[in-house]
Formats: structure tokens, C-alpha cells, sequence
């Protein structure tokens, strides 16, 4: 299918601008919005927030994901993360442990501009060889 047919990753995408438009982002002034979509197929969004107690502050996809747990879903299907800039707005290392939680061999991680999407990664392609629930028993 091509980009421009699904209009799936489009609805995701554009829930991760709007998404983005709520940032807090008063100190590094670059705002990010994130959206998941979950097996269900609802689609939970987050932003940025910062804090002037700098590493107070965090990520689209840590509110994003805080949204999907509160709704009772436990898995990403895909994720929109929207950035301005040049450069990809890749998720940061954190993130991409925090996506590890709830990702899975299929699980997409789609990183867009203002414009729409730019690129789409693989769990694996992000964090290899991570440490996951499975090294928990879980
Ligand atoms: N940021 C995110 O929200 N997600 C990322 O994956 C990269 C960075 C935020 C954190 C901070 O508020 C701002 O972008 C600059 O680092």
C-alpha cells in the first residue's frame, strides 16, 4: 500500500502534529507530539513537557504511552513521533526503551516533519539486542 493510501498512518499522523501543538516547551522551544495506535485501534496521543527542573521534564512518548496504559492497552501496534527540523526526530534513548515495553517484532516506529512521515523503523532497527519484560520472565 502505498504512504498516501493508508489512511491509517494518516489519521496517526495527524493526531501526533496536533498532539504536538500541545507541547510545553518553554526552555528547548522544540516541540514534539507522539501517537500510538493500539490493537484496539484507538489512537492515544502525547507531548513534551518540560519542567524548570530540566530532567523533570518528558517526552511525547512517555505521554503517549501513559495515555494507552490508562486506557487498559498493553501494546503498540505503530507510532507516529512528529518533530520540527532537518534532522529525523528519532525517539530518544529512553524512549526507545519505554516503546520496547509494549513493542513487538511488528510494531512500527514511524518518525514524521510538519510534513508528514519520513521514515519507519523496526523495534530492532532502533534499540537492538535490548533487554525486555522476556529477561523479567514477563
Ligand atoms: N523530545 C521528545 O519529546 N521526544 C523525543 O524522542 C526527543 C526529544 C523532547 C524532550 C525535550 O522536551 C525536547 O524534545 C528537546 O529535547
Amino acid at each position: 500500500m502505498s504512504k498516501s493510501a493508508d489512511l491509517g498512518l494518516d489519521a496517526l499522523f495527524s493526531a501526533a502534529k496536533a498532539a504536538r501543538q500541545r507541547a510545553y516547551a518553554p526552555y528547548s522551544r522544540f516541540s514534539v507530539g507522539a501517537a500510538i495506535r493500539a490493537p484496539n485501534g484507538a489512537i492515544y496521543a502525547g507531548c513534551n513537557v518540560e519542567n524548570a527542573a530540566y530532567p523533570q521534564g518528558s517526552c511525547a512518548e512517555a505521554g503517549a504511552i501513559a495515555a494507552m496504559a490508562l486506557a487498559g492497552e498493553r501494546r503498540i501496534v505503530e507510532i507516529v513521533v512528529v518533530g520540527d527540523g532537518e534532522d529525523l526526530c528519532t525517539p530518544c534513548g529512553g524512549c526507545r526503551q519505554r516503546i520496547r515495553e509494549f513493542a513487538d517484532a511488528a510494531t512500527r516506529i514511524h518518525v514524521a516533519g510538519l510534513e508528514g512521515v519520513r521514515a519507519s523503523f523496526a523495534l530492532e532497527d532502533l534499540l537492538p539486542h535490548s533487554f525486555g519484560p522476556g529477561h523479567l520472565g514477563k
